[in-house]
Parts: structure tokens; C-alpha cells; sequence
């Protein structure tokens, strides 16, 4: 495995005298923009829609706020935190019509760029500067002293600085206090959608849920049945975080370790043919297609998914323990 670069080895002279405007002041803008701050950017724009609901937050935070437009006419670097499935039109009717030769376009995952919802022109660089995880945490493990790991990619160099330039944006972010990694935007792309469809969240929702539904099914009270499936998802979680797979075996009981080392293969075997097909669909850019085109319908299908899953009975079981324990928000 390659060893990652810290912050010592980013050089954050790349971002001096550059104007950097961020596109989206929500989980991932908000965060980069106060990291950047702090590590001593000193030309930050932030870029919104018309009527924004964030526009007073980002005031609030002291920074200047300016039109997609304005941004692209005055930005060194332009770094594209909106949402995903919007980056086609973004670029289309905010920054291709408006930005200088030489920018260099920032992207924090590789959906747009691998799945060519953005075609982008030959006189900019192309760049990935991923901070890997949920954007609340770019800002909270910073002011802890840490970050997230990061990653960087170029996909177009048109100034000769597109490498120095996403190493110092990661850098200004502070990733390189927990490791930065070079990667490419196909693998990032696919590495984070396939995680996230088919474990972290897809997966691990439809083995709960299934879970959930086989326990009480046979009887068991939808308490106990919420607590084993779905609760006690976090301690584990964070045992895998904290120590990796076999790290948390090694701390749960041998009861439970026995009985999931013996239905571990099942399991697999028996998603093992979903996987391959998500892959094969993403790849081909399937997902993407579909995502963008569920986005110009306003989102008719995600919001329709959104009401079903909510509808689960086990969502009333589970306000019912978070009211009861005080747990939850
Ligand atoms: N690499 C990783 O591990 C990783 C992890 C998470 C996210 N990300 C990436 O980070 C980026 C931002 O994600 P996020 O979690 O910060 O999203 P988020 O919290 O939902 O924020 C999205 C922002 O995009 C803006 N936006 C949405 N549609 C827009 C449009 N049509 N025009 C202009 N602005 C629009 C929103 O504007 P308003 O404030 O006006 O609503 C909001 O400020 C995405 O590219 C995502 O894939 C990467």
C-alpha cells in the first residue's frame, strides 16, 4: 500500500494569492470553507443559488456570498460542493459561460467527472481533493486536531499546477493530519457509490430491516427485536472503526463470533450476485443516468422511496426507545 503524504509534505503555497470560491455552503461546504479559513486561505467566495436558505449562514460565518456566476469569473480555484445530481447544470448554465482559462475545478467525489455529467473544456484543470466521510465531520475531527483521510486526483492538467494545487486544498482542509492518498476519479467513483449502496447503507438498511422483520415475525416483542438489529449497529460500528473486522470479533463474545463466522458465507453467497450487478451498473454509468434523470423529474422516485421506507413500523419502534432513553436528537 502506497504511504500516505502528511501534512508536512503539502505544500499550502499553491493556494496563496489564489481565489478560491466554494460552490454549496451545506455538510462538506460549510466545513471546507472554515478548515480553509483557518489554515490561512485568505480569498474565500461562496457561491449560491437564488434564495439559498444557506445564505445566512454562510453571512453569519463571515463570508462573502456571490452569485454561481460571479464565482466563476472570479475564482483561481472553484471547488463544486453542491449536490451531485446538480453538477451538469451548474456547470452548464453558471460557471461554463463565465469562468477564466487556467481555473482549476475541485471536485470532492468523482461522480460528475466519471459519469459525464460535466464534459469540461481543455483550458482547465480538473482536480479531486476528497475528504472521505461525511462533511460535519471535515470541520469536527479538525477542531479536535485531526481530519478525514483524503484523496487527490488529477483528471486534467491545463496549468502545470493541477497536482500542487489539490494537494494544497486538502492540505487547507488538514487532511494530511490523518494521511492523503493519490487515486483516480473511476476509482473513487465507484468505490464510494458501491459503498454506500451496498453496505454501509442500501446493505446494512435491508439486512436490518430484515433482521427486524424475521424477529418479530417469530414472535419476539419489536423492542427487543429493534435493540439487536438495529440499536446495537453503532457499537459495532465503532469497534470495526476503532479496531477492524477482526478486532471486533475479538471483542464481542465467542458466542456471537461462532454463530457469525458460520453465517458470514451464506450471507455472501447470497449477495454475492447483487454486488456484481451494482458494480456492473455503475460502471456502465447507469446510476448516474438514472439519479440525474430522477433530479430533473424533482426528484419524483427518490421522494417516493423516502415516504415508503419511512412508513416501516420499525421507525415507530424506534422513536419509541430514543423517547424513552434519551438517545437520539
Ligand atoms: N468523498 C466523500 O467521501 C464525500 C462524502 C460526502 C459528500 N461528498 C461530496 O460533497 C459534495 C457536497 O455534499 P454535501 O454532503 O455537502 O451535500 P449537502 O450538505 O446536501 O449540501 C449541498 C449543497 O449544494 C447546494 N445545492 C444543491 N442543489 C443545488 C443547485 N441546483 N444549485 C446550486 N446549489 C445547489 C445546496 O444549496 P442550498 O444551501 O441552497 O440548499 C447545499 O449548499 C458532493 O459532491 C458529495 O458527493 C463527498
Amino acid at each position: 500500500m502506497a504511504e500516505p503524504l502528511y501534512q508536512a509534505d503539502l505544500d499550502l503555497s499553491a493556494l496563496e494569492d489564489q481565489t478560491l470560491a466554494l460552490i454549496g455552503y451545506g455538510n462538506h461546504g460549510r466545513s471546507h470553507a472554515l478548515n480553509l479559513r483557518d489554515m490561512g486561505a485568505r480569498s474565500l467566495l461562496i457561491a449560491l443559488r437564488d434564495g439559498s436558505p444557506s445564505r445566512a449562514k454562510a453571512e453569519a460565518d463571515g463570508f462573502e456570498v456571490v452569485s454561481m456566476a460571479e464565482a466563476a469569473q472570479r475564482a483561481d480555484m472553484l471547488s463544486l460542493l453542491a449536490a451531485d445530481e446538480a453538477h451538469g447544470e451548474i456547470w452548464r448554465e453558471h460557471i461554463a459561460p463565465h469562468y477564466r482559462p487556467g481555473l482549476t475545478l475541485l471536485l470532492c467525489h468523482g461522480f460528475s467527472i466519471e459519469y459525464k455529467m460535466i464534459e469540461p473544456p481543455a483550458d482547465i484543470d480538473v482536480v479531486l481533493a476528497a475528504a472521505k466521510g461525511p462533511g460535519g465531520a471535515v470541520r469536527s475531527s479538525f477542531e479536535k486536531g485531526g481530519s478525514l483521510i483524503g484523496f487527490w486526483a488529477v483528471h486534467q492538467d491545463y496549468t502545470g499546477q493541477a497536482e500542487a494545487r489539490a494537494k494544497a486544498y486538502l492540505g487547507g482542509l488538514g487532511c494530511g493530519r490523518a494521511g492523503v492518498y493519490s487515486t483516480t476519479f473511476g476509482e473513487e467513483a465507484l468505490a464510494d457509490i458501491l459503498g454506500e449502496q451496498a453496505v454501509l447503507v442500501g446493505g446494512m438498511c435491508a439486512l436490518a430491516r430484515e433482521g427486524y422483520e424475521q424477529l418479530v415475525a417469530a414472535g419476539i416483542s419489536p423492542v427487543m427485536a429493534y435493540i439487536d438489529t438495529v440499536h446495537e449497529l453503532k457499537y459495532i460500528a465503532d469497534l470495526i472503526q476503532s479496531r477492524g473486522i477482526a478486532g471486533m470479533y475479538e471483542a464481542i463474545s465467542d458466542t456471537a463470533e461462532f454463530g457469525a463466522h458460520e453465517v458470514e458465507g451464506p450471507i455472501r453467497d447470497a449477495v454475492r450476485p447483487v454486488f456484481e450487478a451494482i458494480v456492473k451498473d455503475v460502471t456502465a454509468g447507469g446510476f448516474a443516468k438514472r439519479w440525474v434523470a430522477d433530479y430533473e423529474q424533482d426528484r419524483a422516485g427518490l421522494k417516493a422511496m423516502r415516504a415508503k421506507a419511512a412508513e416501516h413500523e420499525l421507525e415507530d419502534t424506534g422513536r419509541l426507545i430514543r423517547r424513552a432513553s434519551a438517545f437520539g436528537d
